[in-house]
């Protein structure tokens, strides 16, 4: 069974995927650490994250695996680094490419094959997974969202003001939802979760209870 998680940075799709997953014994599958796995390649290749042609050959030495919480890129393990804001930037500049979606898309794919899954990331419900049983769509307040990453870039020693974050959210928010390949929309068919003043656990709440009414039929 496969289960979506779609929508913009900080609306908790990583938190309630995980805990979701607990509840129901699924596995996650953190379909954005992928993007930013690829970023930081093409960021130490000091290639541009917008040159397609200079990353095509790139992708055929990148080998990418995400377990759980854990990423690697070509062996190396690389679950901290691929946090920075640095990658987040690249990511989304590299999401823009039919090469790179491509690529990703089929990982994304085949890691699914034969298990409970649930894919959390931007167009998981809407072009990989379109047959996905049950698909959600996170929105959330932008002030609210760039506060829970400002947050979460402090506990990892990583300062920034708010003003900052929320200019870079903006831009990520503008780039993801306007490029022309897999843009950030919801499924029609996705059940639509706004999380502003919602907590964790009433978020989750709601998704279990829909994910096993869906289960049972
Ligand atoms: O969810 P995240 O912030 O870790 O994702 C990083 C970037 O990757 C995000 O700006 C857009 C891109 N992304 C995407 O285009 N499609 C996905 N399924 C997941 C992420």
């Amino acid at each position: 069974m496969i289960i979506t998680i779609d929508g913009p940075a900080g609306t908790g799709k990583s938190t309630t995927a995980k805990t979701l997953a607990d509840r129901l014994g699924f596995e996650v599958l953190d379909t954005g650490a992928m993007y930013r796995a690829v970023a930081l390649a093409v960021i130490r290749h000091r290639v541009e994250p917008d040159d397609e042609a200079a990353i095509q050959p790139l992708l055929r030495e990148t080998r990418v695996q995400v377990q759980g919480p854990k990423v690697w890129l070509n062996d190396e393990d690389v679950t901290e680094l691929i946090r920075d804001p640095e990658v987040s930037q690249a990511a989304s500049r590299v999401a823009s490419l039919p090469v790179v979606r491509r690529f990703l898309m089929e990982l994304q794919r085949s890691a699914a094959k034969g298990r409970n899954i649930i894919a959390e990331g931007r167009d998981q419900g809407t072009v990989v997974f379109p047959e996905a049983q049950v698909k959600f769509f996170l929105t959330a307040d932008p002030a609210e969202r760039a506060e829970r990453r400002r947050r979460e870039l402090a506990a990892r020693g990583v300062c920034r003001s708010i003003d900052d974050v929320l200019a870079e959210q903006n831009e990520r928010d503008r780039r993801d939802s306007s490029r022309d390949m897999a843009p950030l929309v919801p499924a029609p068919d996705a059940i639509l979760i706004d999380t502003t003043n919602r907590s964790i656990e009433e978020v989750v709440a709601l998704m279990e209870e829909y994910a096993r009414s869906c289960r049972g039929r």
